[in-house]
């Protein structure tokens, strides 16, 4: 088939070189952004007396019926024509003739595909944006149901001070706020018009590019040619959120997992979110939660790869840019096939909140507040956690908790130790009295969920 460039050719290309250098396969994503991109251009063309005026409506019209015959499944792309946006200029031109021809004035597939891949990632960013906000929507519901639901929290995953389930599911919520954060500053960046950069020193044409800029939507047009069509920041970028929302995914997975186990029995999965064994007729597996554990893997890789990829590439365009695509389309898509299970299935699973607080209970959670007891009755700091750590000591090797001291054994430690102690290391108490902002007690969980549910109103 004769090339769009073929021209300066005496023979047609390698079969293999062609199904090599062809990314319609995967850039055929970008169909409605490259159509949208060509009437914007073509209409600015026109507007400008570069084209007639005739011609420029011929093309907007056809371009629209071609929008429309994609959709309907008509559309046969093709190998050869390489990638979305010479195979749609080429059905054009099939269609309309010379009117079709004059589409590329002033144009090149360079700028072309800046245009079209900053056009195609702001509109599944607004997506993932979505589904973020679905997903702080769940983690409010489920931690609003959680605030008198203690259960221990650890550091090194070893118990450390009582929390509540609330007070974690928020943790995460502050994470998924900060990735939408991230993602509405990424789009900052991607919102700036590139068409007019050309192949890389821009035009001879007088392109009106703040009009195509604010045809298409965009806040800016690119200062330099040279990097309008070599600029691929924004990818990276996105790729960067995109494996923070995959860490953050993938943390919280993880404790899913254990927390799933016998061991912990904290939380049960639904039977919907679980699979069983082929062979052990006994196991109930959390295969939702390690399989989003598992993609932050290849989404991670995504981000080395085309850092790797842009590392060594002089200005302007270079073929290797065309490997921008797969990894950055495979890392939307991970994201948002995780983002919308993992909602349904933290939603479902059972809580058992008995498990967590009798896990509270163990491994001495409440040291820290014996020795603030000790402290609030005048011993400085370093001798009450010493006063504690041998009490500790000595509850191990009578297997007692701290609470199930007698007060005898209690006078033994310290003689400013009274009555009043029990409720001081009660579990409840070493939660609730834990008031400073960003703390665990209910009163300030409950604060933060409302600032958190006015926060989501405003979206
Ligand atoms: N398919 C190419 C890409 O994705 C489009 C630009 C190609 N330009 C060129 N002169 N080869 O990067």
């Amino acid at each position: 088939m004769a090339k769009l460039w073929g021209g300066r050719f005496q023979k047609s290309t390698d079969k293999k070189v062609d199904d090599f250098n062809s990314s319609i396969r995967f850039d055929k994503r970008m169909y409605k952004q490259d159509i949208k991109g060509s009437i914007a251009h073509a209409t600015m063309l026109g507007k400008q007396n570069i084209i007639p005026k005739e011609d420029s409506d011929k093309i907007v019209a056809e371009l629209k019926n071609i929008l429309k015959d994609i959709e309907d499944g008509k559309v046969e792309f093709e190998i050869d024509a390489e990638d979305i946006h010479m195979n749609i200029e080429k059905i054009l031109i099939e269609r309309i003739g010379d009117a079709g021809k004059r589409l590329h004035t002033g144009r090149s597939r360079n700028d072309q595909v800046a245009l079209d891949i900053r056009m195609y990632l702001m509109d599944e960013t607004a997506d993932i944006e979505e589904m973020l906000i679905h997903t702080l929507n769940v983690l409010v519901d489920l931690a609003s149901d959680h605030t008198e639901t203690i259960m221990p929290g650890y550091t090194h995953l070893q118990k450390a001070q009582p929390v509540t389930f609330a007070h974690h599911l928020m943790a995460y919520f502050e994470m998924f706020k900060r990735d939408l954060s991230r993602l509405r500053d990424c789009r900052k960046r991607t919102n700036v018009m590139p068409l007019g950069s050309g192949a890389l020193a821009g035009t001879t044409y007088p392109l009106d590019r703040e009009f195509v800029a604010s045809e298409l939507g965009f806040d800016a047009v690119t200062m330099n040619s040279l990097d309008g069509v070599s600029d691929r920041d924004f990818v990276i970028e996105l790729a960067n959120c995109l494996a923070l929302v995959m860490m953050h995914l993938s943390r919280f997975c993880e404790e899913l997992i254990l927390w799933s186990s016998n061991e912990f029995s904290f939380v049960e999965m639904d039977d919907a979110f679980s699979t069983g064994s082929s062979i052990m007729p006994q196991k109930k597996n959390p295969d939702v939660a390690e399989l989003i554990r598992g993609k932050a893997g290849r989404v991670y890789g995504h981000l080395m790869g085309l850092l790797t990829t842009m590392k060594g590439i002089p200005l302007a365009y270079n073929k290797d840019m065309q490997e921008d695509k797969e990894p950055i389309f495979d890392s939307i898509d991970t994201v948002k096939l995780c983002l919308p299970v993992f909602c349904d299935m933290i939603a479902t699973m059972t809580v058992k909140k008995d498990n967590m607080l009798k896990g509270s209970k163990g491994g001495f959670t409440n040291a820290t507040d014996v020795a603030d007891y000790l402290v609030k009755k005048g011993l400085p700091f370093r001798e009450a956690h010493a006063v504690v750590g041998r009490m500790v000591f000595y509850s191990i090797e009578h297997d007692k908790a701290l609470d199930d001291l007698t007060m005898d054994e209690f006078k033994e430690f310290s003689d400013i130790i009274e009555d009043d102690i029990y409720n001081a290391i009660s579990m409840e108490t070493c939660v609730n009295d834990r008031k400073v902002i960003g703390g665990p007690a209910k009163e300030v969980v409950e604060k933060a969920i409302a600032d958190a549910k006015e926060f989501l109103a405003q979206q």
